[in-house]
């Protein structure tokens, strides 16, 4: 078992890892730690159900332990963390397994797919008396573009934010994407369409750099694509101080978006994935507004860009997925602060459920939502589905 640098001396030497999965986004983890592009990290073993999987994986790295199911792993096989990339309506059966089991756990995104059981998963965290640590593959959060929008907002360069609109354009999703897996592209298997899958991040990256709102009025449909769940939303979000954020999402529209912009009181954010442009006001409005005596009214303005291009090429190389699992391994290893705490995955996962129940019900919703009431709805739209299957 992985020694702690804080109970005693001894240096801690490294973190082994299992990783749980390995399609698409498991692989490239079990790749990024086979090939040791994670300082004091490796890969011990890696758990498919399918053979096919676990056969390609194999192709090039012989060595590694391979098991088709994880609860058949060895209780003396050595391993100190697991990374879980399965399908999200296992993901937090899979980490309370492995956290009773003293295991340190990171969580690809989503952290599930119901509020309801993410809040069960974090009452687990909060009683839970072990020392295993447990963090999200939020790794958008890893973007200089958004750390540094963050830093601004939570500095009060910008005053009291009044207006957002989120354009996020850019997940584009053919149907050949949703026919490679059969889970993807439901609420029966994937617990929704383009808002679980993609959108996840960007709707964290809002959660955190705006805070939650007190209401949500949603629309949402599929356009072009043979699956049930959405692929088209269309959202307004209300905050406590009256501020409105306007959200544009769509995975079937070519050469998409992914523009964030955010209007304080004393000057406003203009991000993209890798720009990001700071208006800041000489004056607050409410201030231009009281000393205006005639007119129109303005004020002078600063404008500061900040381009993060070459950063991000590393992001293109590996993904910015290595960033969260070196934070994950430098956490459980030196105690660095998380990027994204396994907990926080429930702000997003909250938004997410509350669009839904929006537009199924065509009413605004108001914010904590009711777990209880999401489930029904939840019930309801996979029966529906079920029901269209049988057909
Ligand atoms: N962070 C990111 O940017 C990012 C990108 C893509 C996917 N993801 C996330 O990664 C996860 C996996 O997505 P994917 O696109 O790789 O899916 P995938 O279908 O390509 O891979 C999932 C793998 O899990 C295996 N599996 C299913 N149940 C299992 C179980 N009980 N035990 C062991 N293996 C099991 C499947 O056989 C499959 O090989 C999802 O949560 C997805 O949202 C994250």
């Amino acid at each position: 078992m992985l020694t702690l640098e804080c109970d005693n001396m001894k240096a801690p030497k490294i973190v082994r890892f299992i990783v749980i999965g390995v399609g698409r986004m498991g692989s490239v983890h079990a790749t990024n730690l086979y090939k040791k592009r994670v300082r004091h990290a490796r890969l011990v073993a890696v758990v498919d159900i399918s053979k096919e999987a676990l056969d390609k994986f194999k192709k090039t790295r012989k060595k590694i332990e391979q098991f088709s199911n994880y609860l058949d792993i060895p209780e003396d096989f050595d391993f100190d963390a697991v990374i879980i990339a399965v399908p999200h309506y296992q993901h937090l059966v899979i980490a309370e397994y492995f956290l009773k089991l003293g295991k340190h756990v990171l969580i690809e995104k989503p952290m599930g797919v119901t509020l309801s059981e993410g809040g069960r998963f974090n009452q687990f965290l909060k009683s839970y008396q072990g020392s295993a640590l447990s963090s999200i593959v939020y790794n958008q959060r890893t973007n200089p573009v958004y750390r540094k929008a963050f830093q601004l907002i939570n500095s009060g360069t910008i005053g009291k934010i009044q207006r957002i609109n989120f354009i996020i354009t850019d997940w584009y999703r053919s149907d050949a994407y949703y026919r490679e897996n059969s889970w993807r592209g439901s609420f029966r298997l994937e617990g929704g369409g383009t808002l679980i899958n993609q959108c996840v991040h960007q709707l964290d990256i809002l959660s955190w750099l705006t805070g939650m709102p007190k209401s949500i009025y949603a629309k949402m449909r599929t356009v072009g694509r043979n699956i049930s769940g959405e692929n088209d939303v269309c959202a307004l979000f209300k905050y406590e101080n009256g501020a409105f954020c306007n959200l544009s999402v769509s995975a079937h529209e070519l050469h998409g978006t992914n523009r964030i912009e955010i209007a304080g009181e004393k000057g406003r954010l203009v991000l993209t994935k890798s720009r990001l442009k700071l208006y800041s006001f000489k004056m607050s409005e409410p201030d231009v507004n009281k000393n205006t005596k005639k007119g129109y009214g303005s004020v002078r303005k600063n404008v500061k860009r900040f381009f993060y291009g070459i950063k991000i090429i590393s992001d293109l190389l590996y993904g910015q997925q290595i960033r969260i699992v070196r934070n994950f391994t430098n956490h459980i290893l030196f105690s660095e602060p998380l990027i994204a705490k396994a907990s926080d995955g429930i702000f997003a996962l909250e938004l997410i459920n509350a669009i839904y129940t929006s537009s199924w019900t065509n009413t605004e919703v108001f914010l904590p939502l009711d777990p209880k009431t999401y489930d029904e709805l939840l019930r309801a739209q996979i029966k529906k589905e079920i029901d269209a299957l049988e057909k």
